[in-house]
């Protein structure tokens, strides 16, 4: 990684401009689903998944409250579609292949058009050949800006994910049946906006808007910062309005597939010196993911000058007379393989949400897993009645968990909770945006083998 390759003191979008951020003040500038390649590690790795030739996905800019057009077109001979993950957008802009729109083939472009009612840090990913796509590299993130500058001189984003690579730096299966039967198949190249350990140069003694994000289709991270002054501002893009003690090494915070933290970090005084983005992963030394490097002189700031970030303007749930709603996820006893149209199959029906694994996106006649009404509260308990962890996702809700079977859980508004083994957590939402949701396991192999089904709200 070379100095100074990001620049530096430029305000929010500055970070995002060695991705190839986009201006989206210069209109609609299509996204193009294209064949990639890219050093990954010494040697080139082709038939990668990106929306240009030579780069990861960009970091896609929008502002609360304010419309984005994003045209999407597939050059791909397969067929995809995209999903904005976490926005709490109109269903027919949601991504979801069958449910929500016809999947794109070869040549096509979807106009996707949308209003993010929500500051914060997102992301997207295909939802149609989920698991080639996204593990060939098609995950990329997304920031909503909030209307109020919250003061940072700078910021970083982080696309923590793995991919699977032989020796030669060739693509390995995406999955294995047997890992897809359990805790999910890992990928032995552990990058951080496609490259291992960058560093990244902010000016010292300034404060850094870090924004991590766990784009990988399987693994959950064990997560902390070193050396750092910093604090726990935003999860899964909503602004913490707690305390959230900072995680250590031996107490790391997880992010699941899916999941996000974002950090502000007031960077060391003097040159040179780092505060690193620090994981565990299993088997292996903790390691450094990222760096953030001081740069020239300090320019002293102090995290007490930032402004708190302003709530999102999610719905409270009154839970005195909230409906509640099981759901169980575990194996299925079931073979099969599910219908997914166009957009692939594993081959596999390993897991099942109520005891039923989702027969397929393109599957005929396939109902809700529950029918919420609009705008009235409601409590979902999920189970995890298996051994494996399950990041829990809902498109197009917002919602908080509210009690555990095994642990504390603060209230930080989400839209994926990770369940731990034999974990059962209610979380508590307001129906207040029609449509149906998918509502899957984050571990695509999970999602991709039976655990997925919708949430329709009417
Ligand atoms: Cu991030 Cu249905 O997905
Ligand atoms: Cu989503
Ligand atoms: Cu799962």
């Amino acid at each position: 990684m070379k100095r100074r390759e990001f620049l530096l003191g430029s305000g929010a979008a500055a970070g995002a401009l060695g991705l190839g951020g986009f201006a989206l003040a210069s209109g609609p500038q299509e996204l193009a689903i294209q064949p990639a390649s890219f050093s990954l590690r010494e040697q080139v790795t082709e038939g990668m998944v990106s929306l240009s030739p030579d780069a990861p996905p960009p970091v896609l800019y929008g502002k609360q409250g304010e419309v984005m057009r994003l045209p999407v077109r597939n050059t791909l001979p397969d067929y995809t579609a995209m999903h904005w993950h976490g926005l709490r957008i109109a269903n027919q802009m949601d991504g979801v292949p069958y449910l929500t729109q016809i999947p794109m083939g070869e040549g096509e472009t979807f106009h996707y058009e949308f209003t993010p009612p929500d500051a914060g840090t997102y992301w997207y990913h295909p939802h149609c050949m989920t698991m080639e796509q996204m593990a060939h590299g098609l995950t990329g993130v997304m920031v909503i800006t909030e209307a109020e500058d919250p003061g940072f001189n700078s910021e970083q984003v982080i696309n923590l994910r793995d991919f699977r690579l032989d020796d030669a730096g060739a693509f390995l299966p995406a999955y294995t049946p047997r890992g897809a039967a359990r805790a999910g198949t890992f990928g032995n190249v552990h990058t951080a906006n496609w490259m291992q350990a960058p560093a990244y140069d902010h000016a010292a003694g300034s404060l850094v808007r870090l924004r991590v994000v766990n784009t990988d289709t399987t693994r959950i991270y064990k997560l902390h910062l070193d050396g750092a002054g910093a604090r726990i501002i935003a999860w899964d893009g909503h602004p913490v309005e707690i305390d959230v003690p900072m995680p250590s090494a031996n107490d790391p915070l997880l992010v699941g597939p899916g999941q996000r933290v974002d950090f502000a970090v007031r960077m060391p005084e003097s040159e040179s010196q780092t505060i690193n983005l620090m994981a565990k992963l299993p088997g292996q030394p903790m390691r450094a993911m990222a760096r953030l490097r001081a740069l020239g002189a300090s320019v002293a700031r102090d995290l007490r000058e930032l402004s708190p970030l302003v709530a999102n303007p999610v719905a409270k749930p009154n839970l005195d007379n909230a409906q509640l709603h099981e759901f169980v996820f575990g194996w299925t006893p079931e073979g099969g393989e599910p219908n997914n149209g166009f957009c692939g199959s594993l081959g596999y029906n390993f897991w099942s949400i109520n005891r039923t694994p989702w027969p397929g996106d393109a599957a005929q006649d396939v109902g809700p897993l529950a029918t919420l009404e609009m705008d009235k509260s409601y409590v979902l308990r999920l189970r995890n009645e298996s051994p494996n962890l399950h990041p829990i996702h809902l498109h197009g809700l917002a919602f908080i968990p509210i009690k555990s079977n095994l642990r504390t859980l603060p209230p930080l508004m989400t839209d994926t909770m990770l369940l731990l083994k034999d974990e059962v957590v209610e979380i508590a939402l307001v129906a207040d945006n029609p449509g149906d949701w998918a509502f899957h396991c984050h571990v695509i192999e999970h999602q991709k083998t039976g655990l997925t089904g919708f949430i329709r709200v009417v």
